[in-house]
Protein backbone atom coordinates (compact mmCIF):
# COMPACT_ATOMS: atom_id res chain seq x y z
CA UNK A 1 0.00 0.00 0.00
CA UNK A 2 2.82 2.48 1.10
CA UNK A 3 4.70 1.61 -2.37
CA UNK A 4 1.85 3.62 -4.55
CA UNK A 5 1.01 6.80 -4.68
CA UNK A 6 -2.69 7.29 -2.33
CA UNK A 7 -5.51 9.15 -3.65
CA UNK A 8 -7.15 9.73 -0.14
CA UNK A 9 -4.16 11.64 1.84
CA UNK A 10 -4.48 12.14 6.34
CA UNK A 11 -2.18 15.51 7.13
CA UNK A 12 -2.14 15.54 10.96
CA UNK A 13 -2.19 19.32 11.43
CA UNK A 14 0.80 19.74 14.21
CA UNK A 15 -1.47 23.12 16.06
CA UNK A 16 -3.10 20.10 17.79
CA UNK A 17 0.91 18.26 18.77
CA UNK A 18 2.89 20.03 21.59
CA UNK A 19 4.95 22.57 20.43
CA UNK A 20 7.57 21.99 23.21
CA UNK A 21 8.38 18.70 21.41
CA UNK A 22 7.41 18.91 17.72
CA UNK A 23 10.51 16.56 16.49
CA UNK A 24 8.96 14.06 18.80
CA UNK A 25 5.01 14.60 18.11
CA UNK A 26 6.60 14.10 14.30
CA UNK A 27 7.95 11.00 15.12
CA UNK A 28 3.75 9.73 15.90
CA UNK A 29 2.60 10.71 13.14
CA UNK A 30 5.31 8.74 11.06
CA UNK A 31 2.22 6.55 9.15
CA UNK A 32 0.57 10.02 7.87
CA UNK A 33 0.81 11.20 4.41
CA UNK A 34 2.11 14.73 5.06
CA UNK A 35 2.16 16.84 8.15
CA UNK A 36 0.17 19.80 7.98
CA UNK A 37 1.80 22.79 9.06
CA UNK A 38 -0.25 26.11 10.26
CA UNK A 39 1.42 29.14 9.92
CA UNK A 40 -0.55 31.86 11.65
CA UNK A 41 0.76 35.57 11.89
CA UNK A 42 -2.08 36.87 13.91
CA UNK A 43 -3.36 39.48 10.78
CA UNK A 44 -4.81 37.17 8.38
CA UNK A 45 -6.05 35.06 11.42
CA UNK A 46 -6.35 35.71 15.16
CA UNK A 47 -4.53 33.53 16.12
CA UNK A 48 0.12 33.72 15.85
CA UNK A 49 1.90 29.69 16.03
CA UNK A 50 5.02 29.31 14.05
CA UNK A 51 7.63 30.76 11.16
CA UNK A 52 9.81 29.82 8.54
CA UNK A 53 12.45 29.44 10.83
CA UNK A 54 10.81 26.55 12.82
CA UNK A 55 9.47 25.26 9.70
CA UNK A 56 12.87 25.09 8.22
CA UNK A 57 13.74 22.91 11.23
CA UNK A 58 10.72 20.65 10.84
CA UNK A 59 11.26 20.25 7.26
CA UNK A 60 15.08 19.03 8.08
CA UNK A 61 14.36 16.20 11.10
CA UNK A 62 10.21 15.32 9.57
CA UNK A 63 9.89 11.64 8.96
CA UNK A 64 6.81 12.64 6.55
CA UNK A 65 6.75 15.83 3.68
CA UNK A 66 5.29 18.92 4.97
CA UNK A 67 2.30 20.55 3.90
CA UNK A 68 2.06 24.20 4.71
CA UNK A 69 -1.05 26.15 5.01
CA UNK A 70 0.10 29.56 5.42
CA UNK A 71 -2.51 32.19 7.36
CA UNK A 72 -0.27 35.08 6.56
CA UNK A 73 -0.92 38.54 5.34
CA UNK A 74 1.19 39.45 2.33
CA UNK A 75 1.96 35.77 1.63
CA UNK A 76 3.07 37.06 -2.43
CA UNK A 77 6.54 37.92 -0.63
CA UNK A 78 6.63 35.24 1.99
CA UNK A 79 5.01 31.56 0.51
CA UNK A 80 8.28 31.39 -1.93
CA UNK A 81 10.29 31.32 0.87
CA UNK A 82 8.29 28.40 2.04
CA UNK A 83 8.86 26.51 -0.92
CA UNK A 84 12.58 27.31 -1.46
CA UNK A 85 13.13 25.73 2.47
CA UNK A 86 12.27 22.43 0.19
CA UNK A 87 8.70 22.16 1.39
CA UNK A 88 6.43 19.55 -0.30
CA UNK A 89 3.53 21.46 -0.71
CA UNK A 90 2.64 25.48 0.25
CA UNK A 91 -0.54 26.57 0.12
CA UNK A 92 -1.49 30.46 0.06
CA UNK A 93 -5.28 31.79 0.75
CA UNK A 94 -6.16 33.24 -2.17
CA UNK A 95 -7.79 36.47 -0.16
CA UNK A 96 -4.54 37.16 1.18
CA UNK A 97 -2.23 37.39 -2.34
CA UNK A 98 -2.08 40.03 -4.93
CA UNK A 99 -1.52 37.60 -8.01
CA UNK A 100 -2.88 34.20 -7.38
CA UNK A 101 -1.53 32.97 -10.87
CA UNK A 102 2.32 34.14 -10.50
CA UNK A 103 2.29 33.62 -6.85
CA UNK A 104 1.02 29.58 -8.07
CA UNK A 105 3.68 29.56 -10.82
CA UNK A 106 6.75 30.66 -8.77
CA UNK A 107 5.94 28.07 -6.32
CA UNK A 108 6.04 25.34 -8.82
CA UNK A 109 9.36 26.58 -10.37
CA UNK A 110 10.95 27.11 -6.66
CA UNK A 111 10.08 22.79 -6.48
CA UNK A 112 6.70 22.78 -4.38
CA UNK A 113 3.15 21.67 -4.86
CA UNK A 114 0.93 24.85 -5.24
CA UNK A 115 -1.75 25.08 -3.22
CA UNK A 116 -4.98 27.46 -2.41
CA UNK A 117 -7.08 27.89 -0.09
CA UNK A 118 -10.58 29.55 0.13
CA UNK A 119 -12.08 30.64 3.31
CA UNK A 120 -15.44 29.50 3.80
CA UNK A 121 -17.32 32.30 2.60
CA UNK A 122 -14.93 32.67 -0.27
CA UNK A 123 -17.04 31.08 -3.80
CA UNK A 124 -14.85 28.76 -5.58
CA UNK A 125 -16.23 29.53 -9.00
CA UNK A 126 -14.24 32.36 -9.51
CA UNK A 127 -10.95 30.61 -9.34
CA UNK A 128 -12.12 27.31 -11.46
CA UNK A 129 -10.31 28.75 -14.50
CA UNK A 130 -6.79 28.70 -12.85
CA UNK A 131 -7.20 25.17 -11.34
CA UNK A 132 -4.11 23.58 -13.84
CA UNK A 133 -2.25 25.71 -11.78
CA UNK A 134 -2.36 24.58 -8.77
CA UNK A 135 -2.04 20.75 -7.65
CA UNK A 136 -3.68 21.45 -4.64
CA UNK A 137 -7.34 23.61 -3.66
CA UNK A 138 -7.67 23.45 0.02
CA UNK A 139 -11.26 24.22 1.03
CA UNK A 140 -11.65 25.43 4.60
CA UNK A 141 -14.09 23.74 6.53
CA UNK A 142 -14.29 25.84 9.70
CA UNK A 143 -13.19 29.65 10.21
CA UNK A 144 -9.26 29.44 10.02
CA UNK A 145 -7.28 30.31 13.00
CA UNK A 146 -8.42 27.77 16.11
CA UNK A 147 -8.34 24.02 15.98
CA UNK A 148 -11.27 21.68 17.49
CA UNK A 149 -14.17 24.23 15.93
CA UNK A 150 -17.00 21.85 14.82
CA UNK A 151 -17.26 20.75 10.92
CA UNK A 152 -19.15 23.47 8.75
CA UNK A 153 -21.86 20.95 6.94
CA UNK A 154 -22.61 23.99 5.36
CA UNK A 155 -18.82 23.41 2.97
CA UNK A 156 -20.55 20.21 1.46
CA UNK A 157 -22.10 21.68 -1.88
CA UNK A 158 -18.51 23.97 -2.68
CA UNK A 159 -16.32 20.80 -2.12
CA UNK A 160 -19.06 18.70 -4.58
CA UNK A 161 -18.84 22.30 -6.86
CA UNK A 162 -15.25 21.80 -6.76
CA UNK A 163 -14.95 17.81 -7.41
CA UNK A 164 -17.36 18.18 -10.62
CA UNK A 165 -15.13 20.75 -11.66
CA UNK A 166 -11.93 18.94 -11.34
CA UNK A 167 -13.62 15.76 -12.88
CA UNK A 168 -14.74 17.77 -15.92
CA UNK A 169 -11.54 19.88 -16.58
CA UNK A 170 -9.00 16.64 -16.42
CA UNK A 171 -6.96 18.08 -14.15
CA UNK A 172 -4.90 16.58 -11.29
CA UNK A 173 -5.82 18.59 -8.44
CA UNK A 174 -5.94 17.31 -4.96
CA UNK A 175 -8.96 18.53 -2.91
CA UNK A 176 -8.16 19.80 0.50
CA UNK A 177 -10.66 19.88 3.71
CA UNK A 178 -9.36 21.21 6.51
CA UNK A 179 -11.19 21.76 9.74
CA UNK A 180 -13.23 20.02 11.91
CA UNK A 181 -12.36 16.76 10.22
CA UNK A 182 -13.47 13.58 12.80
CA UNK A 183 -14.28 9.65 12.21
CA UNK A 184 -17.76 10.90 11.38
CA UNK A 185 -17.70 14.21 9.15
CA UNK A 186 -14.88 12.49 6.72
CA UNK A 187 -17.45 10.64 5.55
CA UNK A 188 -18.98 13.66 4.48
CA UNK A 189 -16.19 15.25 3.37
CA UNK A 190 -15.08 11.92 1.05
CA UNK A 191 -18.14 11.44 -0.52
CA UNK A 192 -18.38 14.97 -1.91
CA UNK A 193 -15.39 15.03 -3.24
CA UNK A 194 -12.15 15.42 -0.88
CA UNK A 195 -9.60 13.33 -0.90
CA UNK A 196 -6.66 15.31 1.17
CA UNK A 197 -7.97 15.66 5.07
CA UNK A 198 -6.08 17.69 7.61
CA UNK A 199 -6.74 16.62 11.75
CA UNK A 200 -5.92 18.07 14.22
CA UNK A 201 -7.52 17.26 17.19
CA UNK A 202 -8.75 14.21 15.54
CA UNK A 203 -5.04 12.66 15.34
CA UNK A 204 -2.93 14.55 18.48
CA UNK A 205 -5.74 14.32 20.99
CA UNK A 206 -6.52 10.65 20.57
CA UNK A 207 -3.64 7.94 22.50
CA UNK A 208 -1.94 6.99 19.60
CA UNK A 209 -2.52 9.29 16.71
CA UNK A 210 -0.56 6.64 14.41
CA UNK A 211 -3.85 4.26 14.91
CA UNK A 212 -6.23 7.88 14.85
CA UNK A 213 -4.65 8.25 11.00
CA UNK A 214 -5.76 4.64 10.49
CA UNK A 215 -8.93 4.92 11.01
CA UNK A 216 -9.52 8.13 9.42
CA UNK A 217 -7.85 6.76 6.18
CA UNK A 218 -10.22 3.44 6.28
CA UNK A 219 -12.95 5.69 6.68
CA UNK A 220 -12.11 8.29 3.35
CA UNK A 221 -11.09 5.60 1.27
CA UNK A 222 -14.29 3.81 1.69
CA UNK A 223 -16.55 7.19 1.02
CA UNK A 224 -14.10 8.41 -1.41
CA UNK A 225 -14.27 5.19 -3.47
CA UNK A 226 -17.58 5.13 -3.14
CA UNK A 227 -18.02 8.82 -4.40
CA UNK A 228 -15.71 7.93 -7.50
CA UNK A 229 -17.59 5.00 -8.89
CA UNK A 230 -20.29 7.08 -10.02
CA UNK A 231 -20.71 8.00 -13.41
CA UNK A 232 -18.11 11.15 -14.19
CA UNK A 233 -16.98 13.19 -17.23
CA UNK A 234 -14.56 11.09 -19.92
CA UNK A 235 -11.27 12.69 -20.90
CA UNK A 236 -10.46 12.26 -24.25
C1 LIG B 1 -7.33 25.94 11.55
C2 LIG B 1 -6.19 25.16 10.99
C3 LIG B 1 -6.37 23.70 11.03
C4 LIG B 1 -6.52 23.10 12.41
C5 LIG B 1 -7.50 22.00 12.29
O1 LIG B 1 -7.25 27.25 11.11
O2 LIG B 1 -5.97 25.53 9.62
O3 LIG B 1 -5.35 23.02 10.30
O4 LIG B 1 -5.35 22.62 12.95
O5 LIG B 1 -7.77 21.50 13.56
P1 LIG B 1 -8.97 20.47 13.83
O6 LIG B 1 -8.71 19.24 12.99
O7 LIG B 1 -8.88 20.21 15.28
O8 LIG B 1 -10.26 21.15 13.40
ZN1 LIG C 1 -4.67 24.27 8.42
Amino acid sequence: MSSSPRNCCINPSILSADFVNLEAELARIGNADAVHVDVMDNHFVPNLTIGLPVVERLQKVSPVPLDAHLMISNVDRWAPQFADAGLHSVTFHVEASDAPIKLARELRARGAKAGMALRPATPVEPYLDMLPELDMLLIMTVEPGFGGQAFLDVMLPKIRRARAAVEGSGVNVAIQVDGGITEETITRAAEAGANVFVAGSAVYGKPSPADAIEALRAKGQLAFASKTTTPEPRKA
